[in-house]
Parts: structure tokens; C-alpha cells; sequence
């Protein structure tokens, strides 16, 4: 069975773009069965319409946040889709969006809600992690893959892959190294999903609910 999924976006949609040619590729066994975004600009929009998804836009301005969130569930809710998949979605999104994706893997509550960062969380939340981490002068950073929760950047992780920043690095360069494991984590993770479902993959987490940092500290 195929992962039904609904896919959020605010921009470019690269991510989105990579998630679509790995199903296309049969590297991802999904379903996308809409593509939705707060900005009707969004490039991701024609991208997604590109390969016959249906796509739309609840523009966000003149909205207050519950009201855009209604709307947005509203669609969201009205389809069987096993996961809503972030994929550079610029909206912080309240616990009245996250309550209808409550789920439970044993005693482990959670939302069906899956993010990707570009940073290794908890280093480097919010919306400009390359530009913190690499401002911070980091060796190395990475990307995270998760299920989100009432905070932003924060949830129980599901995958982190660490690229490197070289010397001659510039700000492009290693955002680009960067966004090059973007595009290959998050097919690979939703696959993974897909096959092994999200219950095996949270009990095998040694994180459980925290991040590793966390749970170390
Ligand atoms: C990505 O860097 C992603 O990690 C972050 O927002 C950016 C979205 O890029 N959450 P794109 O729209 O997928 O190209």
C-alpha cells in the first residue's frame, strides 16, 4: 500500500520536486494526494501541477493564523492521506492545526506531521539554519528529518545526516551540499515510512521523545 501523503509549501519546492521523481523513479512507494501552500506564488505550486498533482493555495494575508488553519485543515482533512509532509512550509502551525493528526504508537503520542531542517536540531532551529550554522563557523552540520510537536523545530527526531562545510566553502556552496542530502534524505525517510511504518521506526529511536542532545543531557 502506498503512503498517502499531502505535501506543504511556501517557495521553491526542491524538496517537494525530489519527493515527486522518487515516487516517479519507484524509489518511493507514496502517493501525493495534494499540494498545498499559504503563498499562491509558490513555485512549488507549478512544479507539483507539472506532474499532474492537484495543487492549491490558501493565501495566508488578511487571514488571521486560526482562520488560515481552518481553511487549511478544512482541505487537508477532507482526504485520506496518512501523513502531511513540510516541505518548506514558512508557517508556524498552532496545536489546534496538530490535533487532528494525534496518533499513538504504544504509549508514545505523536502527530502525523513529518519536517525536514537544515541544520542537525536541537543546533540551529528556526527559519535561517544555514545561515546560523554557517555564520556560527561550523566544521560540519546536517539535516533532520522529524515528526513535529507543539514547538517549532522540535519532535521526536527520525533520521540526521551530516554533510561538511570545507574551507573555501561560501554561504552558496554550503547550502548547496547541503540541500544535495536534503533531497536524498527525505524520499529515503518517507520511504522507510512506507515500508517499515512509522511505529517500528519510533520504537527503534533511541531519542524516544527527545532530541539526542536532550536525552543525553
Ligand atoms: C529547505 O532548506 C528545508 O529544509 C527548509 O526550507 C527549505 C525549503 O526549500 N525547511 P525547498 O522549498 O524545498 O526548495
Amino acid at each position: 500500500m502506498p503512503l498517502n501523503i499531502a505535501i506543504l509549501v511556501s517557495g521553491r519546492g526542491s524538496n517537494m520536486s525530489a519527493i515527486l521523481d522518487a515516487i516517479k523513479a519507484g524509489r518511493l512507494d507514496a502517493q501525493v494526494k495534494m499540494v498545498l501552500s499559504n503563498n499562491p506564488e509558490a513555485q512549488g505550486l507549478n512544479i507539483a501541477r507539472s506532474h499532474g498533482i492537484h495543487a492549491g493555495a490558501i493565501d495566508h494575508k488578511g487571514l488571521k493564523r486560526e482562520e488560515h488553519e481552518k481553511k487549511m485543515l478544512g482541505l487537508l482533512c477532507s482526504m485520506e492521506i496518512d501523513f502531511v509532509v513540510l516541505a518548506g512550509y514558512m508557517r508556524v502551525l498552532t496545536p489546534a492545526f496538530l490535533a487532528p493528526f494525534k496518533a499513538a504508537s504504544g504509549d508514545r503520542q505523536y502527530f502525523k506531521i513529518i519536517n525536514i531542517h537544515p541544520s542537525m536540531l536541537p543546533d540551529f532551529p528556526g527559519a535561517h539554519a544555514y545561515d546560523d550554522a554557517f555564520a556560527a563557523g561550523v566544521a560540519k552540520s546536517g539535516i533532520t528529518v522529524h515528526l513535529i510537536d507543539e514547538l517549532v523545530d522540535h519532535g521526536p527526531i527520525l533520521a540526521q545526516e551530516s554533510f561538511d562545510r570545507l574551507p573555501a566553502d561560501t554561504l552558496d556552496d554550503f547550502k548547496a551540499r547541503g540541500l544535495a542530502v536534503e533531497h536524498k534524505l527525505y524520499p529515503a525517510v518517507l520511504q522507510r515510512i512506507s515500508q517499515e511504518g512509522i511505529d517500528a521506526i519510533l520504537q527503534s529511536s533511541p531519542s524516544r521523545d527527545l532530541h539526542p542532545a536532550e536525552a543525553a543531557g
